[in-house]
């Protein structure tokens, strides 16, 4: 129907100029469709059970509603926004009475219900894809244990470490952000419906009712706030712009991983070049980590479009939202490739183990070696700098020997068996006596594979749980809608 027809809603009394198309949302409010048929039904219930509105006319529109999903967002006509649309239909549908949808509420409490809606789904799914990775990293690191392969600071070879130490430090690390997105959902799923404009209202709502007919855990209370925060965008966007982070460094890591060979990328996660043909490029990650780029914008955009706005509502507001989807689905984008790089990828085991020994990475493990003897840790580290000053790569016996001579008037072997320092200096022994806890030793790293294992089933359980609260409440607001029929 054209917004002209009789009963459409506000009439013609701005009936838009040059900047209707500006003013409007309702392309990008294909997200937030699905929820706003369902925070109308949940109001219309709820307006039906208070005698706020009769039953009769509550079935109608809730009738109308249903016509409204069937057809979709795309049957829609021009509107400011989605909200205004469906209610143009309901009223297109069945008469003036279709008006009464709106009773008692503004379309301030109703966005913000909708996103809210929506957005919690979206913060699980993206929870969901974290637990993947998780599982990915897991599972890999568990064959990777005794893999030893060369740790860096500075990008230098600082320390021998293995590929399941190293795979695990993004597992935490990626735990940490399925905690930040678990806990933006707590805020996320919470009822701003029944706030009005900004004012409440003087109908006799429940609002309890309508925030457990879509299955919220509780009220944003205060009316004026209820309308106007945002905060919960916020902090869902930080959380995919940290994890986005936390995915750019591993891409980067396996960039150059593969770069210096100790990692093949399955092919189904590079490209090739135009023009040189022997090239096998990790493009599939540094799209990845580029990712980064846009949910950081995402949230700085968002930051920016909210900083300064005053009480109560703004019309800035339609603005700020569609940067918190757009990082929804680049975030989950990304997690779940690079999870599928993650998977298929191979760890070049031989290059790994004799990167490892380069660049008299076990130095430290040497001086550790002297300080254990007794000797303090500062003189064993100026034995082992003078060693390795004066050694093009691993400085051999008889020079540590005479360093040490030189250093402090005795032997080495005065301090330390023979055996015991050739051991240091071989990376996988290296390894293995770094054993403290979450060090890379693989007594270490499995003991550290139980845990990683049961917080990822813990999470996995927390999303199913509220995914199982969300499915529920979608049949009972079903099972509501039907005593109308
Ligand atoms: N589409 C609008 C938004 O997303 C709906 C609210 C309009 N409210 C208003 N007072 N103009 O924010």
């Amino acid at each position: 129907m054209s917004e002209d027809a009789p009963g459409a809603v506000r009439r013609d009394r701005f009936s838009g100029g040059p900047a209707r198309g500006f003013l409007s949302s309702l392309a990008s409010d294909a997200r937030i469709f699905e929820a706003d048929l369902a925070v109308d039904r949940a109001h219309v219930v709820m307006l039906a059970e208070q005698g706020i509105v009769e039953d009769a006319v509550a079935g109608e529109i809730l009738g109308a509603l249903a016509a409204v999903a069937e057809a979709g967002h795309s049957s829609l006509s021009d509107g400011e926004d989605v909200h205004e649309a469906i209610e143009t239909a309901v009223i297109a549908e069945i008469g003036a009475a279709g008006g009464k949808m709106h009773t008692a509420r503004s379309r301030n409490d109703e966005v913000a219900t909708c996103l809210r809606y929506r957005l919690r789904g979206d913060l699980l799914d993206a929870a969901e894809t974290t637990l993947r990775l998780r599982e990915v990293l897991a599972e890999t690191a568990a064959e990777h244990t005794e893999t030893v392969m060369p740790g860096y600071t500075h990008l230098q070879p600082a320390q021998p470490t293995t590929v399941a130490h190293y795979l695990l430090s993004y597992e935490s690390a990626v735990a940490r952000d399925t905690g930040r997105l678990l806990d933006a959902y707590s805020r996320v799923n919470e009822s701003p419906l029944g706030a009005a404009a900004f004012a409440g209202t003087p109908f006799d709502v429940d609002r309890e009712r309508t925030a457990e007919l879509l299955g919220f855990d509780g009220l944003v209370e205060n009316s004026m706030d209820a309308a106007s925060a945002r905060d919960f965008l916020l902090e869902a966007t930080g959380a995919l712009a940290t994890h986005a982070v936390t995915l750019s460094g591993l891409a980067e890591d396996l960039v150059v991983f593969a770069n210096k060979g100790y990692v093949d990328l399955a092919d189904d996660y590079s490209s090739t070049s135009s023009i040189m043909p022997q090239k096998k490029n990790p493009d599939t990650l540094e799209l990845v980590r580029s990712v980064a780029g846009d949910a950081v914008g995402g949230l700085s955009a968002l930051l920016t479009t909210l900083k300064g706005l005053p009480r109560a509502y703004n019309r800035d507001l339609q603005n700020a939202h569609p940067h918190a989807f757009d990082a929804v689905d680049a975030v989950v984008e990304a997690t779940e490739v690079t999870a599928g790089a993650v998977a298929t990828a191979t760890w070049e085991t031989q290059a790994l183990r004799d990167a490892a020994a380069e660049g008299f990475a076990t130095a430290t493990g040497v001086a550790d070696l002297l300080a254990m003897a007794g000797l303090p840790f500062r003189t064993a580290h100026e034995i082992v700098a003078e060693a390795a000053a004066e050694s093009a790569g691993t400085p051999d016996l008889a020079t540590l020997d005479a360093v040490t001579e030189a250093v402090v008037g005795d032997s080495l072997f005065d301090h330390v068996s023979r055996d015991a320092v050739e051991r240091a200096l071989d990376p996988v022994e290296s390894v293995a006596s770094r054993d403290s806890v979450g060090g890379p030793a693989p007594a270490a790293v499995s003991a550290a594979l139980d845990t990683v294992r049961g917080g990822v089933a813990e999470d996995a359980e927390t999303v199913e749980r509220r995914r199982t609260a969300l499915a529920d409440a979608r049949a009972r607001l079903d099972r509501e809608v039907a005593r109308y029929d």
